[in-house]
């Protein structure tokens, strides 16, 4: 039944509403509470030999490469070694450094990716090691990597990733947990990272139960001719994702923008035809997130921003907001992802659009 669209308008809805089931799935004994720590015996690396890489380089196009970097944020702030995420089209064209003591994560939905599957053999030629975050049991990518972590979120048919993407996010999450735990983490830490991760299914459905709110909001943004998603340092990539889905079905244009960055040049465009979704976790960065908001709405500018319940937004004119549940600062990026997937789904629903497939785009690009 995983292969049929069952009573949804199509596959993209469907796989959005089943995220809570299929990432209790992917945890289910993944999380080791005893030790305060995560079970990845996939990656065929033992905490001896996971504690021996001194950096994390991950890899991937399109989505794959935005949470590639919403995951490199995560080592960092759990493990406290240097990562980063590349487009592995990119990678591959430029005779890439390749470093024995460097983690390479190949993240793939479909396990297919030419541009990824190249960016592997690449690494490897050059005596690099190389894990893959696949979806596809068995797929190209899959067998060619020294480990991984199987993604289990079952089969995605939507050219639009969605539950794909949330599980190599909480992919992530497992994999900075158990290089943090090997590094400086402590086991009280840990413990708080356990519990986070364990409660994301949970939070993911409070996200989706509140998809007729997000389907008012998105009546009063398909009309935008452009649109700007702003985040900045965990927000970024979040923003980053939620511009690529609203480009991939609804055809609208939309900029995916550091809020730091804004007043070094694009605040010149906000105007009130041009509306901003926000990225406004309550986090150390608050202040200044609101900071760019006051910027943004002197200026005429609409903004919705996705938040948490206790940030306050009170002296911002024309501002709605999307409250997402608080998880630990660390994880919250994965839970402000979701109402984006809703959100573009809602507005190239309301402008007709060809929702599973859109136009000139394929589910996996196998081809260079
Ligand atoms: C294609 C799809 C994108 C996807 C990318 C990576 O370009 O249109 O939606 O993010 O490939 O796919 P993968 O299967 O490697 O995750």
């Amino acid at each position: 039944d995983e292969l049929e669209v069952g009573g949804h308008a199509n596959f993209m809805h469907k796989e959005m509403l089943e995220q809570p089931a299929s990432l209790r799935r992917m945890l289910s004994g993944r999380l080791d509470e005893r030790f305060a720590t995560a079970r990845l015996d996939g990656l065929g690396l033992d905490p001896r030999e996971l504690r021996t890489f001194k950096r994390v380089k991950a890899i991937g196009c399109g989505s794959a490469f935005y949470v590639g970097q919403l995951g490199a944020t995560m080592i960092e702030d759990l493990a406290r070694i240097p990562a980063d995420a590349e487009a592995a089209s990119e990678f591959r064209y430029r005779n890439p450094i390749i470093e024995p003591d460097t983690l390479y994560v190949a993240v793939s939905q479909s396990g297919e990716t030419a541009d990824t599957l190249f960016a592997v053999r690449e690494i490897q030629r050059k005596g690099g090691r190389v894990v893959g975050l696949v979806n596809v049991v068995g797929s190209s990518i899959a067998r060619e990597c020294d480990g991984g972590i199987y993604l289990h979120a079952g089969p995605e048919i939507s050219v639009c990733s969605t539950k794909a993407l949330t599980h190599m996010a909480v992919g992530f999450a497992l994999l900075a947990l158990a290089l943090g735990r090997v590094h400086d983490l402590s086991y009280a830490e840990g413990s708080r990272i356990v519990r986070g991760i364990k409660a994301i299914p949970d939070q993911v459905q409070q996200i989706v139960d509140g998809e007729a709110r997000i389907a008012d909001l998105a009546a009063g943004l398909s009309d935008a001719q452009s649109l700007f998603f702003i985040g900045r340092v965990r927000g970024y990539p979040v923003a980053r994702e939620g511009a690529q889905k609203l480009k991939e079905i609804s055809y609208q244009h939309a900029e995916a923008y550091q809020s730091s960055e804004l007043k070094h040049g694009p605040l010149a465009l906000i105007s009130p035809e041009m509306p901003t979704v926000a990225i406004v976790p309550d986090d150390e960065l608050l202040e200044r997130n609101l900071g760019a908001l006051h910027e943004v709405t002197a200026r005429g500018g609409e903004v919705l921003a996705v938040t948490h319940e206790a940030v306050e937004l009170a002296g911002l004119d024309g501002i709605q907001r999307i409250d997402v549940p608080r998880n630990e600062v660390e994880l919250d990026p994965i839970l402000l992802m979701i109402p984006l997937q809703l959100l573009a789904f809602h507005i190239a629903t309301r402008l007709g659009r060809d929702i599973d497939r859109p136009r000139n785009l394929a589910k996996s690009v196998t081809v260079e």
